[in-house]
């Protein structure tokens, strides 16, 4: 796809009677195949700019195009979703049939999918999540973490394009959220957009990028390793175990000075 898979350009969003808008002055362009990381403190404007860029909102001011559709534009938003898949932080409110695999397949059944069509996708997006062994059971029996992993399979099942995390990480322990970043690596390295919106910074080592929002506008915006060296804390944030063994590895000698490995490489050196 030519030119940037999300372009938000002057973007405001104020909801009905609110003193001050949520978001102003947010311009973000974001290539496909990225995957950005935005961080924020609580009420800075993650979800509202996350709904905007799912065509959920649509900006008081300014525009949001998502693959080059004005999100403005009523007729195009049942696209714009079918293609951007948003996971919110609560799964309960995202289950909408009783069975999982039922639960996986309606968006798909929905889109009026041949039967075949959809058995696969139901079935690629149930391994994925590692659910496969819950596909009977029912949706609202499983646990907080399945729930989410439920959330993502009904996600995945849509083939987006994009996919956009709110929190959707909370509930997880620590080995559901390893095979669930897992998940994210494997389909982010198939091409899939990434936008992720966590508070947890162990979460943020595999982005390409990192945006940071403070008070409904864009604080900044870069690449991870300038983040992490120069600017994290001034933002406050911790700095995740992963970069900090980074760091000592590197003040150890075992990687070489000027060198910046990928992160992921690191972790994957270290059988992480
Ligand atoms: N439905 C709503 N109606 C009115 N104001 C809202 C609504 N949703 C959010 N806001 C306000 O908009 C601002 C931005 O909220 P938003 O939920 O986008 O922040 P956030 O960065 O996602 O925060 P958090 O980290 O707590 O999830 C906050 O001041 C919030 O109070
Ligand atoms: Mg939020």
């Amino acid at each position: 796809m030519d030119g940037p898979i999300f372009s938000v350009r002057g973007a405001e969003y104020a909801y009905k009677g609110a003193s001050c808008p949520a978001i102003e002055d947010v311009n973000l362009s974001v290539a496909s195949g990225e995957w950005v990381a935005l961080l924020g403190t609580n009420g800075s404007g993650k979800s509202t700019l996350a709904k905007m860029m799912n065509a959920l909102l649509v900006p008081t001011r300014g525009v949001c195009f998502v693959m080059g559709m004005d999100t403005s534009d009523a007729e195009l938003a049942a696209f714009i979703r079918r293609n951007v898949a948003l996971v919110f932080q609560n799964p309960d409110d995202q289950i909408v049939a009783s069975i999982v695999e039922e639960d996986v397949a309606f968006g798909p059944e929905n889109l009026g999918l041949p039967s075949d069509a959809i058995r696969a996708v139901v079935e690629r997006a149930l391994r994925l999540t590692g659910l496969s062994e819950t596909r009977r059971r029912g949706s609202h029996s499983l646990s907080g973490g399945q729930k989410q992993r439920l959330a993502l399979a009904g996600a995945l099942a849509m083939e987006p394009k994009a996919l956009i995390l709110d929190e959707s990480t909370s509930m997880l322990d620590p080995e559901g959220r390893a095979s669930f970043l897992d998940c994210l690596r494997e389909l982010n390295a198939r091409g899939i957009t990434v936008i992720q919106i966590t508070h947890r910074m162990e979460e943020v080592v595999h982005a390409s990028r990192i945006v940071v929002m403070e008070k409904g506008k864009i604080a900044w915006d870069g690449s991870p390793y300038i983040f992490w060296e120069e600017k994290r804390a001034a933002f406050g944030f911790d700095i995740p175990p992963e970069l900090e063994l980074l760091r000592s590895l590197r003040a150890g000698g075992f990687v070489p000075a000027g060198t910046r490995p990928a992160v992921n490489d690191l972790l994957e050196a270290l059988c992480l």
